[in-house]
């Protein structure tokens, strides 16, 4: 059970009934913009919400790359209270999430969004973050008097829009429209806070008295996740286990003890996956379509994979993939350091991803190194991505923390047990492979060292050559699994449930 309290109680009853008003507000949903992992959330969280009969609501910005041909463009225009800068002009962009009816509202300002990337360019954070989102949150509040929309819940997603809790409860906490609104917080990575100069005080108009230690306050500097932490009604991480590690300094980025505070409300949500797009059975992107009960087509795709890559054909030697952003966060630098080592084991390795820009040298080299085992891609490609999926033996994960993970989930679904570091939804989501029994879903590592990370490779490989019967136990286990974003959703559901029942005080 998510809540301990008894959901038959009768206020209880009437909110489970009820046909909840939801707004989301995020910097990102797939497919109109994604980074990572939080555009795949938001881009199908609202979806299974909507088919739950709820009334959910998606905001976010229009970034340059959105196409505003396809979108709807309202007569309203949006006048978004920006505290010392005054206020600033937005419109509005009306579409609907891919295969639903789910509204997103395109917030446009082209000063602020009218721009090559989503957050960074030349590896570089644009310096105006801080403004960008501070505008992206009010003028989600904003949005709700021209909708004329009452939200019960407003669910914010990360640091970019966690200033809304604390907005909820000073500057429009008499609002008519969102003055009542509930908020939940979803924490999708602790690393990243909105840490800016405290100037970002007087724009965001909620008064000095909020920088404090337990509020905005961190280090003389605005913490924007901080206040989010502070004010939201509830929490949420992407896993139980992620839930847990951000009570511990190692991976609370020094907001552990903000969280310790706020423990009691902090939820673990593990993300789904849409399984109309990952699903080796019917994947367009694949040469051939395989299922559990006959992998000869999972064969052509490792001969594909090979191809594409301009590997060896050989289908006796076991192939690693890896699809992720080259940064700290995934343990590259753990991946690198092994990397050498590794490549004495008769093995293949694809990796594809873009990120900090040592890795992109790194990986070029090593590719130009050693032609027969090691390719790379630089560079972020869809289709490829579900090619090393379905075409790779083991998929790799070495992450120094992961909140929830995708890349995991999909992996099993298509039949290449991952070999996960054991942190967060890594840890939740693969159980470690028991040769004796037979269980099991994947091969974990607990040291964050080149040589766990070593051996661990080194027991799938000898598992690929030497026990076949126990690598066809992990592939049926694995693709079995489902996690599925119908049960994350009801969990949301509950969660939003409690947060109004808290607001409203019944
Ligand atoms: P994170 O959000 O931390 O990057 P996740 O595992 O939650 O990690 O989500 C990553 C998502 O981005 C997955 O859908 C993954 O397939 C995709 N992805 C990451 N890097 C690339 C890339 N270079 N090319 C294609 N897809 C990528
Ligand atoms: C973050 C995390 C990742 C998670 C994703 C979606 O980007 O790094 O682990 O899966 O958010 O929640």
């Amino acid at each position: 059970m998510l809540l301990q309290r008894n959901c038959f109680e009768p206020e209880m009853l009437l909110f489970m009934t009820s046909r909840l008003k939801i707004l989301i507000a995020a910097s990102e949903a797939a497919p109109f913009a994604k980074e990572g992992g939080l555009g795949d959330v938001v881009g199908a969280l609202p979806r299974y919400l909507a088919s739950l009969g709820h009334d959910v609501r998606v905001v976010m910005p229009r970034y340059y790359k959105i196409d505003r041909s396809k979108l709807h463009q309202r007569p309203e225009v949006l006048g978004v209270p920006m505290g010392s800068l005054g206020t600033l002009w937005g419109g509005i962009l009306e579409g609907q999430l891919p295969g639903s009816t789910v509204p997103v509202y395109f917030i446009e300002h082209e000063g602020f969004f009218g721009r090559a990337s989503l957050y960074t360019e030349h590896g570089e954070s644009y310096a105006d973050n801080d403004l960008r989102f501070t505008f992206l949150s009010k003028a989600s509040l904003e949005l709700c008097r021209i909708l004329d929309f009452a939200p019960d819940i407003i669910h914010v997603h990360d640091w970019h829009t966690a200033i809304i809790p604390l907005l909820l409860n000073s500057s429009y906490r008499y609002d008519p429209w969102v003055g009542q609104s509930a908020s939940l917080l979803s924490i999708h990575n602790m690393q990243h806070q909105g840490n800016f100069p405290k100037g970002l005080m007087n724009v965001l108009g909620v008064g000095w008295q909020h920088f404090n230690p337990a509020e905005l306050e961190a280090f003389d500097r605005v913490n924007l996740l901080k206040g989010g932490m502070a004010h939201a009604t509830l929490l949420s991480t992407v896993s139980e286990g992620y839930a847990r590690e951000i009570q511990t300094a190692t991976y609370g980025y020094g907001l552990e003890g903000q969280v310790q505070r706020r423990a009691a409300d902090l939820y673990g949500i593990l993300n789904g996956v849409d399984y109309e797009e990952w699903n080796p059975e019917t994947d367009p992107f694949l040469v051939a379509n395989y299922t559990a009960d006959n992998l000869q087509g999972k064969a052509l795709c490792k001969a594909d994979l090979q191809r594409r890559f301009q590997l060896p054909r050989r289908p006796e030697v076991p192939l690693f993939g890896l699809v992720s952003r080259l940064v700290e966060q995934k343990g590259v630098d753990i991946l690198a350091a092994a990397l050498h080592r590794l490549l004495t084991l008769d093995l293949q390795f694809v990796l594809l991803g873009n990120g900090e820009p040592w890795t992109h040298f790194f990986f070029g080299d090593i590719a130009r190194q050693h032609p027969d085992q090691f390719a790379c891609r630089i560079g972020y490609d869809n289709a490829l991505a579900h090619q090393i999926e379905a075409g790779s033996d083991f998929f790799v994960m070495p992450s120094r923390f992961e909140p929830c993970g995708l890349n995991q989930m999909y992996s099993l679904r298509y039949g290449t047990p991952p070999i996960v570091r054991a942190t967060g939804g890594l840890d939740d989501s693969v159980e470690n492979f028991d040769e004796a029994r037979h269980s099991g879903t994947g091969f974990k590592f607990y040291d964050l060292t080149p040589e766990a990370l070593f051996d661990t490779i080194g027991w799938a490989t000898h598992t690929y050559s030497h026990n076949r019967a126990g690598l066809a136990s992990l592939i049926r286990n694995g693709m079995a699994q489902r996690f599925t974003w119908e049960g994350a959703a009801e969990r949301y559901v509950e969660l939003y449930q409690e947060a109004i029942r808290r607001r409203r005080g019944v």
